[in-house]
């Protein structure tokens, strides 16, 4: 039985690897809520080789951030236009700078609404490598498993379509690097930001995905000072 319909508007704020990718569908069908990841919505402009795409491959591949106003028009343009955010949201990967965080809660404020909770997976980086450099990932879906931590039943194949798997080309530890500098200088900081206003939740994200699923689900019922 799925729990109750409830609003949950929360972001999930965390370094390559933390786990937001295999935690955020899990929050989205539990509380019937949209999953919005700008690193997949920027996967599928590549996918679709449109003018932005081109653009964002090469940011992305050297483990650069995308300009704040395209990001910013990409997540108003879904929480305006996609039906399924209309009972709230889990965002994945999005605010990651200030600027984000700041046009995020203006965007919210005219919509008469606010966040719950801010969710910081926490980590330390030399965990990072052997979840990046292992992951596997079915595009269609999102579907994230791991070589080791979460095989596949069948090797590089999806367990629900059986179609193959894919690793992305940003998952190397030369672009990994460059990706965790720009977390802690560019993302450590909205950290802050959300501490200021009482809104952030810290989850230990080194446990395994049950526990730091249950950890969530936690937060979500009780408000994130209960963390
Ligand atoms: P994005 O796609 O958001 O990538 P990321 O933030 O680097 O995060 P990842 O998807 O790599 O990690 P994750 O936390 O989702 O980990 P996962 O759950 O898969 O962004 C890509 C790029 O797009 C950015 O670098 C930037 O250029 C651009 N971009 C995106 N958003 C932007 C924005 N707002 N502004 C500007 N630019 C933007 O887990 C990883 C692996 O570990 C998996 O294999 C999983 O099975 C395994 N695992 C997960 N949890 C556990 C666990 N508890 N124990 C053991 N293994 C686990």
């Amino acid at each position: 039985r799925k729990t109750p319909a409830q609003q949950l508007r929360t972001i999930l704020i965390g370094p390559p690897g933390a786990g937001k990718g295999t935690q955020a569908p899990r929050i989205r069908d539990e509380f019937c809520v949209c999953h919005l990841a700008t690193g997949d919505l920027l996967r599928e402009q590549i996918a679709k080789n449109t003018a932005l795409g081109q653009m964002a491959k090469k940011i992305i591949d050297a483990g650069e951030l995308v300009k704040d106003e395209i990001m910013v028009d990409m997540i108003k343009d879904q929480l305006e236009n996609n039906k399924a955010c209309k009972n709230g949201f889990v965002l994945d990967g999005f605010p990651r700078t200030i600027g984000q965080a700041e046009k995020l809660e203006a965007m919210l404020e005219a919509r008469g609404e606010k966040l719950n909770s801010a969710v910081e997976l926490v980590i330390p980086d030399q965990l990072l490598i052997a979840r990046i450099t292992g992951r596997l990932i079915h595009p269609a879906s999102g579907r994230t498993y791991h070589k080791e931590f979460q095989p596949p039943k069948k090797p590089m194949t999806d367990d629900v379509t059986g179609e193959p798997l894919i690793q992305r080309s940003d998952d190397n530890v030369e672009t990994l690097t460059k990706r965790l500098t720009t977390y802690h200088k560019q993302t450590a900081p909205v950290v802050d930001y959300y501490k200021k206003k009482n809104l952030w939740a810290p989850i230990d994200a080194a446990r395994s995905p049950n526990v730091v699923w249950e950890n969530l689900c936690k937060i979500f019922r009780e408000g994130p000072q209960s963390s």
